[in-house]
């Protein structure tokens, strides 16, 4: 019986993807070289050329892979658009929305319901008047809440419940079987308001875990908490469902520093490195976390962190911290 190859998809996508990707790409071969890679063109440029930018058959070959690797996409606020990046955490189920924030003395995991609330897509545009409806299911808060327990759990950690139960009552419902789902598992868990406990993260981080909220919050959420470790170019991301799942920068594809060899593509390396982590090898996580230590504390460091570097500078001396490893 043959030993079935690991493959790889690469999608770049729109603006800095284009160069945050190649440099994540590099690391991951250099440290598997034995994988597959294969690259799957989707974004909004391609709807720029062909009126399309994501065909059927792109995520057909998007559900080949073991594991994708994701830059970023302009997503235009057009009425007729569709993101792809929602698009695809649809059609691929993937469910948990995994945004790690660490930095010196707290350690936090925000986990984002993705597939469902206020991105249910039900939505009625009229002349005057347009609804978004804001869908939250027992079985969609039942699957996030019980990936968060695990997370919570395997850090013996606590939960927090972020929500606005005060006015909203999908969030009641969202509260409710979050406080029972953590009560039943023996998980400590507390709540608070989204507005606070947007404020309170930056105030007190260390008092926070392992974050439970619907979506849109936690899109919000983890741009307000890059603050607490540099910005949106250090936090990565992982989007996993019960069959396949996808690795992307928080950040989107930036076009004001698009083409200008000035992104950080630390959150990409490190959603490289979870995407390593889900594939089996945490030791290949731990070395790219361990080389972006190195060449921070060597001084290399982009515009974003005060520094000169470029992208693909930056990448190179990623590249000679991982060749001088032990
Ligand atoms: P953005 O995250 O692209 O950029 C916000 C700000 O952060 C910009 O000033 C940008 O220069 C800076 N920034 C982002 N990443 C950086 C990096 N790696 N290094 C240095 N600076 C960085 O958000 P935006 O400007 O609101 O959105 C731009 C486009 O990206 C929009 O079309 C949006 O819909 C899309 N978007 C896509 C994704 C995704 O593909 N998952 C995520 C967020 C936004
Ligand atoms: C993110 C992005 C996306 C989201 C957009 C581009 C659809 O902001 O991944 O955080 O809202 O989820
Ligand atoms: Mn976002």
């Amino acid at each position: 019986m043959g030993i079935e190859m690991t493959r790889i998809a690469i999608v770049e996508g729109d603006g800095i993807g284009h160069e945050v990707i190649p440099v994540a790409k590099n690391v991951l071969e250099l440290l598997h070289p034995e994988y597959e890679y294969f690259s799957v063109d989707v974004g909004y440029h391609r709807w720029e050329q062909t009126g399309c930018p994501c065909a059927d058959r792109d995520i057909a070959e998007l559900k080949t892979a073991d594991a994708i690797l994701f830059g970023a996409i302009t997503t235009p606020p057009m009425k007729d658009y569709q993101s792809v990046v929602l698009r695809l955490r649809k059609s691929l189920d993937l469910y948990a929305n995994l945004r790690p924030v660490k930095g010196n003395g707290f350690d936090i995991m925000i986990v984002r319901e993705n597939t469902e609330g206020l991105y249910s897509g039900i939505e009625e545009i009229g002349p005057d008047r347009a609804t978004t409806l804001r869908v939250v299911t027992w079985r969609g808060t039942e699957r996030i809440v019980r990936s968060a327990i695990r997370i919570a759990r395997q850090r013996n950690g606590i939960l927090t419940v972020g929500h606005k139960a005060n006015v909203l009552k999908s969030d009641v419902l969202f509260r409710d079987i979050c406080l029972a789902e953590a009560q039943a598992a023996g998980v400590s868990c507390n709540e608070r308001f989204i507005d606070a406990l947007a404020l309170d993260i930056l105030q007190h981080p260390s008092s926070y875990d392992v974050v439970v909220t619907t979506n849109i919050f936690g899109d919000i959420l983890s741009d307000v908490a890059s603050y607490l470790v540099g910005g949106l170019g250090l936090v990565p991301s992982a989007n996993i469902g019960d069959r396949y799942a996808l690795f992307e920068p928080v950040h989107g594809s930036a076009p004001d520093i698009a083409g200008k060899n000035v992104a950080n593509p630390i959150a990409t390396l490190r959603s490289a490195g979870m995407l390593l982590a889900y594939c089996g090898d945490e030791k290949g996580s731990d070395c790219i976390e361990a080389a972006v230590q190195a060449v921070l504390a060597q001084g290399i460091r982009t515009r974003d962190l005060g520094g000169s570097a470029g992208t693909r500078e930056f990448g190179e001396a990623i590249i000679r911290a991982l060749l001088q490893r032990e």
